[in-house]
């Protein structure tokens, strides 16, 4: 409430980017001691995390406290991931990370085309994965796993992508609970041409093999964007792989969802995500798709304009066993995993619901 009615308002005026830099320096900050933490731990709660048995998920192997987890994007670098944790996360999806450094596209590329919904044309901005890698390394332990999402740089040539991604997946080998392979960035150009099957059955194979013994689970994550057919395709080669599921999706490059917003935003370079009720729509109903289509049995992390428990529970009972959030982290504030937790807890005591699992996928009947 005084976010979104003090806060909110000056951010909308100031560069996203800027300032998205800068809150997460700020928690980086929080994370020097155990009283900073707990602070914000107060801050982002009005007392401790939402903690609860009931809210626990287990995905492709890997547990979480509750099933929210910060998506790729957030904190590309590793440097928040503990302050993350006393927001009321369960997991923080790390990166992209790349094989180099790259600055990305030419800013200004990141907008709040409202409070709720965001444009963005980073292009994997990534200081490379030596960096990042030092980063996570300096963390230790963690009360949380912790997932790498892998990029490739933009100079990459289709050939040569199976190998650069394993690179960054071989150096996270021991630091990651699980790993995902972005092909559906929509700001690296040709990036998502590697959801075509050949290409990205070339990619897992690589991948996996630079990952021997670790067992690690291995995600893809898909794009919004594409046909029912080629969602298939996607989902077939997982299952053809034996690899663990999909995190669906990215963000959208659809010009009908830009232009609702006016001319300025129509044909502009950059991916939508947040709370736009046909994005969030898009997404639950591939979700949806997948788990119809699978019987259930590949493992899916939902993610598409996530904010609060009505379009979490959308998602979970479209077939989602966990969820991401980024943007809804800057519509809603630093409370949204708490608030959504609570709100989860709440639906299951009105509904007599025991386990999170009894929601996964219960809107198919
Ligand atoms: C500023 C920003 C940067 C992002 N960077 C990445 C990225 O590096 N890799 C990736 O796979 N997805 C990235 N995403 C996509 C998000 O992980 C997520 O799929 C998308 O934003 C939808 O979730 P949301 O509506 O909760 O934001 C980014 C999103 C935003 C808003």
């Amino acid at each position: 409430m005084i976010y979104k009615t003090f806060l909110r308002p000056v951010l909308d005026r100031l560069d996203s980017e800027t300032w998205h830099h800068n809150v997460k320096e700020l928690m980086h900050l929080c994370e020097f001691s155990g009283l900073t933490l707990r602070l914000l731990e107060f801050a982002a709660s009005g007392g401790a995390r939402v903690r609860d048995k009931r809210l626990g998920v287990t995905v492709a192997g890997v547990p979480f406290e509750n099933p929210l987890i910060v998506g790729a994007g957030w904190d590309k670098t590793a440097r928040a991931v503990r302050a993350l944790y006393s927001l009321g996360f369960a997991g923080v999806e790390v990166g992209s990370v790349v094989e180099r450094p790259q600055g990305g596209n030419p800013k200004p590329r990141q907008f709040m085309v409202t409070p709720e919904v965001c444009l963005n044309s980073l292009g994997l901005n990534s200081p490379g994965m030596d960096a990042v890698f030092r980063n996570l390394a300096r963390y230790g332990r963690l009360d949380m796993p912790v997932g790498v999402n892998l990029g490739i740089n933009s100079d990459t040539s289709h050939e040569d992508a199976p190998r650069a991604y394993a690179a960054v997946a071989r150096k996270f080998r021991d630091n990651a609970a699980y790993f995902a392979i972005n092909v559906s960035s929509p700001n690296t150009p040709g990036l998502r041409r590697l959801q075509d099957r050949g290409r990205l059955e070339a990619i897992i194979r690589a991948v996996r093999e630079s990952l021997r013994d670790s067992e690690r689970p291995l995600f893809v994550k898909i794009s919004p964007d594409l046909a029912t057919e080629a969602i298939d395709d996607v989902v077939g080669v997982v299952i053809d792989c034996g690899i663990s599921g999909v995190i669906a999706t990215n963000t959208t490059d659809s010009n009908s969802v830009k232009g609702k917003y006016g001319t300025r935003w129509e044909g502009l370079r950059g991916g939508i995500s947040g709370n736009d009720f046909e994005y969030k729509s898009l997404s639950a109903s591939i979700i949806s798709h997948i788990y119809r289509t699978t019987d259930g049995q590949v493992e899916i992390i939902g993610v598409g304009g996530v904010c609060d428990t009505a379009s979490a529970l959308e998602k979970l009972r479209a077939g989602a066993k966990a969820l991401q959030i980024v943007t809804g982290l800057r519509g809603e504030g630093l409370s949204v995993a708490n608030s959504i937790n609570r709100g989860l807890l709440g639906f299951m005591d009105e509904n007599g619901i025991g386990s999170l699992s009894e929601i996964t996928g219960s809107g198919h009947g």
